[in-house]
């Protein structure tokens, strides 16, 4: 490849040298694109960034969204409140875990259902102003708890992103492939950045489903594409308008 000179390299189709439609065609598409990851940026801020209360992105609003708030039940506030006495801490720890877990119906007989009749039917069952926390329908009322996104919206969220995202990631990177002056292993890693990137994010709404700890990497990976996008656009609109043809040369590669 030494004996291809910058000069022949320079004589290649690149941003400097495309005809003006092609520049405005491009222009315009980067403009709105830019544009649209911006409003993208704010829309989270807007509904996940306020989940926790707070305006501004932070890791519990991301487990908020996905995993949920698993330690907003009724019951649990109960058993960490007023109905503290009633149960021993093992006892609490039992009911507590199985509430978070969503109060599968599988361990209701075994593991549940005695203690509540150990230490909660002496009232409840009993007092008829207060719930009947023997009744399983009653007492799953009082466990529900927040789980975050379901299943059916984490597939239909997930298809659109990576469709819709894998185009305008298409187009933006073929655009910045005619960039000039940029090492071709940089360039290659740019372009791919983006894709890299969105997988990590939605593997990242995924396992935060079931994780929480894996919130990380949904801030990572919108976060790296957001910033791999932004650089790429702004680097094509400079050489496409900006630079002149005989500057690349000035270039290092
Ligand atoms: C000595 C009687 C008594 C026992 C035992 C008792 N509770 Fe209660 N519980 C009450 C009363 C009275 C209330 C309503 C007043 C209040 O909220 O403090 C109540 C309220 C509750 C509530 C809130 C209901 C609501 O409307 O928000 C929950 C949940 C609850 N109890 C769970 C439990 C659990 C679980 C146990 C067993 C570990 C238990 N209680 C044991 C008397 C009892």
């Amino acid at each position: 490849m030494e004996n291809r000179s910058k000069f022949d390299e320079g004589k290649w189709l690149n941003l400097t040298r495309f005809a003006l439609p092609v520049k405005v065609l491009f222009t315009g598409y980067l403009i709105v694109i830019g544009i649209g990851l911006i409003i993208a940026g704010l829309q989270i801020l807007l509904t996940h960034g306020m989940a926790d209360g707070k305006f501004g992105i932070s890791v519990k609003d991301i487990v908020y969204s996905y995993y949920g708030n698993r330690e907003g039940s009724k019951l649990e506030k109960a058993l960490n409140g007023p109905m503290k006495q009633y149960a021993s801490p093992q006892e609490r720890a039992i009911l507590i875990e199985w509430v978070r877990k969503g109060a599968p119906d599988d361990e209701y007989e075994k593991k549940v259902k005695p203690i509540i009749q150990n230490n909660c039917a002496k009232c409840h069952g009993v007092i008829p102003s207060i719930p009947d926390l023997t009744k399983k329908e009653v007492l799953k009322e009082y466990a529900k708890v927040d789980t975050g996104a379901t299943i059916q919206q984490l597939t239909r969220l997930s298809h659109i992103h990576l469709f819709g995202m894998a185009f305008i990631f298409m187009l933006l990177g073929f655009i910045f492939s005619f960039s000039v002056g940029i090492n071709k292993i940089i360039k290659s890693i740019l372009i791919f950045t983006p894709f890299g990137f969105q997988l990590i994010d939605i593997t990242g709404w995924w396992l935060t489903k079931y994780w929480p700890e894996f919130a990380y990497f949904v801030i990572i990976g919108g976060f790296g594409y957001f910033s791999a996008s932004a650089i790429m656009i702004l680097i094509s609109l400079y050489q496409m308008w900006l630079m002149k043809p005989t500057d690349y040369n000035a270039w290092k590669d």
